[in-house]
């Protein structure tokens, strides 16, 4: 069944280089991402995506939560019209974007739980901290937090994810925390963090942290 909202979801897409993008996104990240990342969020509340992209992760999100209300913010403007037209077109109403940058974000209004998926390496360094911060005070104690990045090591899967980050985004500079220094901000910020290894066929470090905010 959520395999068909996947497929919804990607037809909700006119633009036929976004849904090669989907197709691919998806492919690489698979359901079981999808649902080791989607067991950690509550069935219902404000949900924060922070760099939601198109919007794939927020309208799947949304579509298998519908007492969900998720809330995706992302710098690119393009992105995030074309992830309002996909959320019209899949009549979703409990999901909203906005385009704006994670760097100005308050953490002034609560929510229920908050995402990162491969977004903190395109954020400058000097301003993770200050994000996550952000995050923790907007989070209720003991609410979550997942981040999902790419490690440092094995040096060559870091090598083959900077390679395709160059080639999406050419222009932008990429910065990987290894899973110990981004343990330790996530740490200072005020959460408790457990994390583990996403594995995966392509040669992706990637790491899911599972954090929760301290009381
Ligand atoms: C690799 S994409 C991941 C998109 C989405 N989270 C996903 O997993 O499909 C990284 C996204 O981060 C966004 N981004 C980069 N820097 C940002 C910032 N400072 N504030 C908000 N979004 C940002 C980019 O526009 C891009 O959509």
């Amino acid at each position: 069944m959520h395999s068909e909202t996947v497929r919804k979801i990607i037809r909700a897409y006119d633009d036929p280089i976004v849904r090669a993008y989907c197709w691919a996104r998806f492919g690489i990240l698979r359901q079981r991402f999808l649902d080791e990342i989607g067991q950690y969020l509550p069935e219902t509340g404000p949900v924060l995506d922070i760099g939601c992209g198109f919007g794939l992760f927020s309208l799947y999100y949304a579509a298998t939560g519908p007492r969900r209300l998720v809330r995706g913010l992302d710098v690119d403007a393009r992105r995030v019209a074309l992830a309002r037209r996909a959320a019209a077109r899949l009549g979703l109403d409990n999901v909203a974007y906005e385009a704006s940058d994670a760097r100005d974000f308050k953490g002034d209004a609560e929510v229920a739980a908050a995402y990162m998926l491969d977004i903190v390496h395109h954020v400058p360094v000097a301003s993770v901290p200050p994000l996550l911060a952000a995050l923790r005070r907007a989070l209720p104690a003991g609410g979550r937090l997942l981040v999902k990045d790419v490690d440092t090591r094995p040096a060559p899967k870091r090598w083959f994810t900077w390679l395709l980050d160059r080639a999406m985004a050419p222009g932008t500079p990429v910065h990987y925390w290894s899973a110990e220094a981004l343990t330790a901000a996530l740490d200072r910020a005020g959460f408790v963090v457990r994390r583990h290894l996403m594995v995966d066929l392509l040669p992706y470090p990637h790491v899911l942290y599972v954090c929760e905010a301290r009381p």
